[in-house]
């Protein structure tokens, strides 16, 4: 029987995420100014997530993590003084949660949702912010679809959701990405057989990433959805040798220069987007 696409994302990130390690968790949030400073300047997933200085915004307010993973986000947002509540499909997270808590001593511990989240029963209004980091496009459509009317009513009418996304918006450039071979990640459709083997164990559903969709499918619950490219001119990093001062010298200027392109190119190039929704339609979540 073929897995369902909920049970093979459990499976892979259950495997990834064996190796965890607090120690590095723990270093970072106690060298919070320092890690979080750099990873803004040079990670895709931090940069986009943390845009429009989100960091300061955290101070005091309940916040939900959907797909936490290796949970140094949701310890990030703890200790910046965030309640923090985090779900992720894979069991490893809820004892990363569990064991960071112990050691760190947060004012408000963290708190863990194991398993599927469309089950829980918490309240209507609850978050002030829900955020996921690289979590939505695991989805297949429905189950998304499914996810963001959550979000809605669990949001606050004064609530924000945050998601960090992959953008395809350029079928062109996404061809070649997939041409474009990347040593110890992935095989290129250069090699169709063990791109065809890849394919299969990857936990990354067929489906759309482009930032109409997302548009699209938060208005369906929320009145207003934001999309920010990211990306346009950091994605050309891969072209560089990788781990070396160069690349990550590369990324700072692209993060910094990329946002003064016009809008349709970084959208048509952008490698990935910030989506804000705004605004739950709370009257709109009996359908
Ligand atoms: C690409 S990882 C991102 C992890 C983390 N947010 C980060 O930035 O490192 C995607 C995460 O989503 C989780 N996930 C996938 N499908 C899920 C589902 N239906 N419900 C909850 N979590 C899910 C995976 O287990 C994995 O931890």
């Amino acid at each position: 029987m073929e897995k369902s696409n909920q049970q093979k994302n459990k499976e892979h990130y259950e495997k990834a995420y064996q190796k965890y390690s607090i120690k590095n968790i723990l270093w970072k949030i106690n060298h919070l100014d320092f890690f979080l400073d750099k990873a803004i300047k040079t990670e895709t997933s931090w940069h986009g997530l943390y845009m429009h200085d989100f960091a300061s915004q955290l101070k005091g307010k309940k916040i939900l993590e959907l797909g936490c993973g290796d949970c140094t986000n949701a310890a990030v947002m703890a200790q910046l003084g965030a309640e923090v509540w985090a779900n992720d499909i894979a069991d490893t997270p809820g004892k990363i949660i569990e064991e960071v808590n112990s050691q760190q001593g947060f004012d408000k511990p963290m708190r863990f949702i194991p398993g599927d989240f469309l089950k829980n029963e918490l309240p209507d209004q609850s978050f002030d912010f829900i955020v996921g980091k690289a979590f939505l496009h695991h989805l297949e459509i429905e189950e998304e679809r499914l996810f963001l009317k959550e979000c809605a009513r669990l949001l606050k009418p004064e609530g924000e959701a945050r998601f960090f996304e992959p953008a395809v918006n350029n079928k062109l450039l996404d061809e070649l990405r997939w041409y474009t071979p990347l040593p110890g990640r992935r095989p290129s459709k250069w090699t169709p057989k063990k791109f065809r083997a890849w394919k299969e164990q990857d936990p990354h559903p067929d489906r759309t990433f482009s930032s109409s969709h997302f548009e699209k499918a938060g208005k369906e619950f929320f009145e207003k959805a934001e999309i920010y490219p990211v990306g346009s001119l950091e994605r050309f990093h891969q072209l560089l040798p990788a781990r070396k001062p160069i690349n990550n010298r590369y990324r700072q200027w692209a993060f910094r220069n990329e946002k003064y392109l016009p809008n349709f190119i970084n959208r048509s190039f952008a490698r990935s987007q910030l989506i804000i929704y705004f605004q739950p339609k709370h009257h709109n979540l009996k359908k």
